[in-house]
């Protein structure tokens, strides 16, 4: 039988010494993100609780879980015993009210993007698990410091007196940043707030290694790596189209042949450019309105016309029942023309001098080392090179007269150059 509670008076790093089946872990939300964490601790050998506040939520998880393992089973990648062990392992919990979740050494919170919402969740969890427990969230851009800090407005303002106060122990609360779908990649951004304890990062990455993936480390920058550094990517593409340089399907094909697997119109649109236009605003927004960041009204229109990919048939492109677009012709001379043509007319020295510039300014700030950041593009994006790669590549002289001659082009502040090129 498992034994659902953790070990009074043990920290994360005490508990990579354990026994994974002694050290139980806590998903909260069942959705996508939640179901497929809970998925990979469970194969890591964890004891998992599988929280959602919606009825039936984490249940029907569970189910879908069974049928995933199945799948696995009949293409032979998985045992019939070790997938009913690892379904065994995962309890389905319905709850709102977190005080009701069983004491364990990490909680994973997944739950919907709202600040309010999550620190909610931190601060009941806080009062009622173990003083050792650690708190992750899987936000994708809220700040790790916001969600520990004391807070005088919002939602959850009123079942606190006015106040969200601050939480007692900061230094156990980080972000672990899992990507889509968590079972197959491999990246976990592990993401500091600026109290959280230097152990409990270490441990955190370690345990994420066992859990067969490959961290990297991030401060609670907006964006953290890889959702900062990839916007150029689709910013260079949309203004090139907003400007008449080429078409979308052109763009998408030289970007292509410059080694990445799609380029940045079908990417958006398999991603929803709903979904993207999101994170691009709130990088935006989170960084004060910096102009290097700032969206495209070319993305604006179309996700207000409803054009959101092929999740509804029509993004960029139009999509036929089969799921290929029926109007991306590429004229593949331009395609060929526009690369090592004037700058500002191309797609690839644009793109690549945008994503160094960024990943070096990142790095600058001291907010992620080098190597984790090729190492992020690489898994996180499935970006042929990392920035550093291509720095190193194309050498800092180009790449520093590229964003000159863009910014002398494109005056605004867009293409400053990072004071470490
Ligand atoms: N979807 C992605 O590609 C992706 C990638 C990385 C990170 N994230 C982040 O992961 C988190 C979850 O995203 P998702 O796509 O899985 O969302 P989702 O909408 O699929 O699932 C969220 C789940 O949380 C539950 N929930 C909401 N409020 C709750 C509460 N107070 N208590 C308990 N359960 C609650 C909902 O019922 C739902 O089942 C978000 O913070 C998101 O930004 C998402």
């Amino acid at each position: 039988m498992t034994v659902m509670t953790a070990q009074s008076g043990t920290p994360l790093d005490h508990v990579l010494l354990q026994h994974p089946g002694d050290v139980p872990v806590a998903v909260i939300g069942a959705g996508a993100m939640g179901s497929g964490i809970a998925q990979v601790a469970a194969q890591a050998g964890h004891p998992v609780v599988l929280v959602d506040a919606q009825p039936d939520a984490a249940d029907r998880a569970v189910e879908r879980l069974g049928a995933t393992l199945d799948r696995l089973v009949a293409k032979g990648r998985l045992e019939a015993a070790q997938a009913r062990d690892v379904l065994g392992r995962v309890r389905p919990h319905t709850a709102s009210d977190m005080s009701t979740v069983p004491a364990v050494a990490l909680v994973v919170e997944a739950v919907v993007e709202h600040l309010d919402v999550k620190r909610a969740i931190f601060r009941q969890l806080e009062s009622a698990q173990p003083a050792t427990t650690v708190l992750a969230t899987n936000t994708s851009s809220l700040s790790i410091d916001a969600m520990v800090q004391e807070a005088h407005t919002g939602h959850d303002a009123a079942s606190y007196g006015g106040t969200s106060p601050a939480l007692a122990r900061p230094g156990q609360v980080l972000g672990l940043h899992f990507f889509n779908p968590p079972p197959l990649m491999r990246l976990v951004e592990v993401i500091s707030g600026s109290a959280t304890d230097g152990q409990v990062l270490d441990a955190a990455g370690e345990l994420m290694r066992r859990w067969g993936k490959t961290p990297v480390r991030c401060t609670s920058t907006p964006g953290f790596i890889v959702n900062r550094v990839a916007r150029p990517f689709y910013g260079e593409a949309q203004r090139m189209v907003e400007e008449g340089i080429a078409d979308p399907a052109t763009l998408d094909l030289a970007l292509r042949r410059a080694g990445f697997r799609m380029g940045p119109f079908e990417l958006t649109d398999l991603i929803g450019q709903d979904v993207n236009l999101a994170v691009g605003e709130s990088v935006w927004r989170q960084t004060g309105e910096d102009p290097r960041y700032a969206p495209t009204d070319w993305q604006r229109a179309l996700v207000r016309e409803g054009r959101l990919g092929r999740k509804t048939g029509r993004g960029v492109f139009t999509y036929a029942e089969d799921g290929s677009a029926t109007d991306a012709a590429p004229d593949e001379q331009l395609a060929q023309r526009l690369v090592g043509g004037p700058v500002h007319q191309d797609p690839v020295a644009r793109t690549l001098a945008m994503l160094v510039n960024e990943g070096v300014d990142l790095v600058h700030r001291a907010e992620a080392t080098a190597e984790d950041v090729d190492t992020a593009m690489r898994l996180g994006t499935n970006y042929p090179k990392g920035p550093f790669e291509w720095l190193e590549e194309l050498g800092a002289g180009t790449v520093r007269s590229v964003l000159t001659e863009l910014d002398a082009h494109y005056p605004g502040g867009r293409y400053r150059r990072s004071e470490a090129l």
